[in-house]
């Protein structure tokens, strides 16, 4: 349904918010050359027009992401890191990992003080302020995407970033509202002025311009990787480390290198999932999961029906179990991939599940081998019209990250810190918990519930997808590919659909608020589940290709996201 416009009252905002709306909710506008599912509109527009100017689905992709830095700076970063899953239209796969890493100066039991005469995890370290950030990945991954794989000029890639970031942009009413929320946090961890803060309330359709980002990435735009890694930004973030306590040291920036890895490939049914692999638990986790599905025909219940959720979390419940002891970063853990997905294996893990019986988390043990074989993040989707996709997620981990502005440079810097292990059992800010597989060493990625997936059936690309949304990533992920591939959703309803979610420990069934009728509520509280309602879960930027090749947005409506299409 195309939305009216009324031209007598339109004017320019009006009528370019009228566009986005009318994009946004046409679940059933279909494009034939090229597609961009960002979380913001500005964002998904920058990528858009690099398709449309002869740019690749890479090309694409480091445009968005560095404009995400600009619209969206919750999550949207320079200082943070994530993961790049590509398929080329050859069916050539692949992946870059550029997570964050910990600090050369970083030690196991950094974030354990004495408290009250106690040796106690003290967390506020891990997740607010200097010592809570990794080494910066992204604007390395992004020039190593670039030289790999791009068509056009570097420059192209950056200008609209720098003239958004300098001009500055509307904020929507969510990032009006994430900006009051955030105030008195970023004012503790700033002792500068920072763009984010204004004398008075956030009000959508306020200016948010920046200045100093505009100058660092025209700094990266000149010198590429040593535009950031090198020179002035870093000597203006090894100048925040020094003046706020932080240990990121220069030769940490300079050792910093992101990584092209083989991605994690499993089968559901008749698709090829194509996903990250660690130091990601989620390819890993979402092949492990479809696998549970398939094996308990989890199809045969009624969507969202309590046969169909106890299945569904049952199955969570043992893959998260497996994710807190046996996964990390693969340079420094031997992680038993092999193991973990292997079909036998699997068969084990969840024969004892029954759609009527709920197992206590106390119970769920993770699986044992004979041996070891040798909530902000963003999320986008993207397919160019040479058929080419790539399915990208990057994180400073918590909303605004450390909450920490490198002053000068105006970007925000990551808590990722938080990400690892920094106890056996003591839960992160997701709850997740884990073990010597993901405890803090120098130089150590840390373990991530990032999901960026690529599906194709009978060798074409069928759908691209992921989210952020910290440990419950992997079930929206999950929860998405079994509404399109077994309940026949169109990409939009499947992001729509409620969700929900459980990671083994706490053991607790997390829900959309209005996902449950209280009928089906008391079912599931009477075979034993404690249910956590949550307003909201994802934010998912998916494409699904079509058998004549179109291609079809799914972009959260729980956020500003949006899919643009031509
Ligand atoms: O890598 C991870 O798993 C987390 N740092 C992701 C954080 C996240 O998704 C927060 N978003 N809502």
């Amino acid at each position: 349904m195309r939305t009216q416009y009324n031209f007598k009252i339109s004017f320019l905002p009006l009528l370019l918010l009228s566009l986005f709306i009318s994009f946004s909710c046409d679940n059933n506008s279909r494009f034939y050359n090229g597609m961009v599912s960002s979380a913001h509109p500005i964002a998904s527009k920058i990528g858009l027009d690099i398709l449309k100017s002869g740019g690749n689905a890479f090309d694409a992709a480091v445009a968005v992401h560095f404009a995400l830095s600009v619209v969206y700076p919750n999550a949207g970063n320079i200082g943070g890191g994530g993961f790049l899953v590509y398929r080329l239209n050859d069916g050539e796969i692949g992946t870059l990992d550029f997570r964050e890493k910990a600090p050369e100066n970083s030690f196991r039991d950094m974030y354990i003080d004495n408290i009250d005469g106690k040796m106690e995890v003290n967390d506020k370290k891990s997740k607010i302020g200097h010592l809570a950030s990794g080494i910066p990945g992204s604007v390395d991954g992004m020039v190593k995407i670039y030289e790999k794989f791009s068509n056009l000029e570097w420059d192209k890639l950056l200008d609209p970033s720098i003239k958004v970031a300098r001009e500055g942009f509307e904020v929507t009413e969510k990032q009006a509202k994430g900006l009051n929320n955030v105030k008195e946090s970023l004012l503790k961890a700033n002792d500068h002025e920072i763009p984010f803060i204004r004398e008075s309330e956030w009000k959508q359709g306020n200016l948010l311009i920046q200045e100093n980002l505009a100058q660092t990435l025209e700094e990266i735009k000149e010198s590429k990787r040593d535009g950031f890694y090198k020179g002035k930004v870093a000597e203006l973030i090894i100048n925040e480390m020094i003046s706020g306590g932080g240990i990121i040291t220069q030769s940490d920036l300079d050792n910093y290198s992101s990584v092209w890895r083989n991605p994690i490939v499993g089968y559901f049914k008749n698709h090829k999932i194509i996903s990250m692999g660690p130091p990601s638990s989620g390819g890993i986790a979402l092949v492990q999961l479809l696998n549970g599905a398939e094996q308990l025909e989890t199809k045969s219940y009624n969507h969202n029906s309590a046969e169909y959720i106890n299945t569904i979390s049952e199955i969570e419940s043992r893959v998260y179990a497996d994710r807190a002891t046996h996964l990390g970063d693969p340079d420094f853990f031997n992680v038993p991939q092999k193991s973990l997905l292997d079909k036998n294996y699997l068969t084990n893990r969840f024969s004892e599940i029954k759609s009527e019986i709920k197992t206590p988390s106390s119970k769920v043990k993770e699986g044992s081998f004979v041996g070891y074989e040798s909530d902000e993040t963003t999320h986008f989707s993207i397919v160019d019209k040479y058929g080419n996709a790539v399915s990208v997620t990057t994180t400073i981990n918590g909303g605004y990250g450390s909450k920490v502005v490198v002053e000068g440079a105006g970007f925000l810097l990551n808590n990722e810190m938080d990400d690892f292990s920094v106890k056996p059992g003591y839960p992160n800010m997701f709850g997740l918990v884990g073990g010597e597989a993901n405890a803090i060493e120098p130089n150590k990625r840390m373990l991530s519930s990032m999901t960026p997936t690529i599906i194709e059936k009978n060798d074409k690309l069928l759908m691209v997808l992921g989210t952020p949304g910290g440990s419950t990533i992997i079930t929206s992920v999950f929860q998405t590919i079994l509404n399109v591939i077994d309940y026949g959703m169109d990409m939009q309803k499947a992001v729509d659909a409620k969700k929900f979610h459980h990671q083994w420990l706490p053991d607790v069934l997390v829900v959309e608020k209005t996902t449950l009728s209280d009928e089906l509520s008391n079912e599931l509280s009477q075979i034993g589940h404690n249910i956590v309602k949550r307003s909201s879960l994802g934010r998912m930027d998916c494409i699904l290709i079509n058998e004549d090749g179109s291609l079809e947005g799914g972009a959260d409506k729980r956020g500003d996201n949006i899919a643009l299409g031509y």
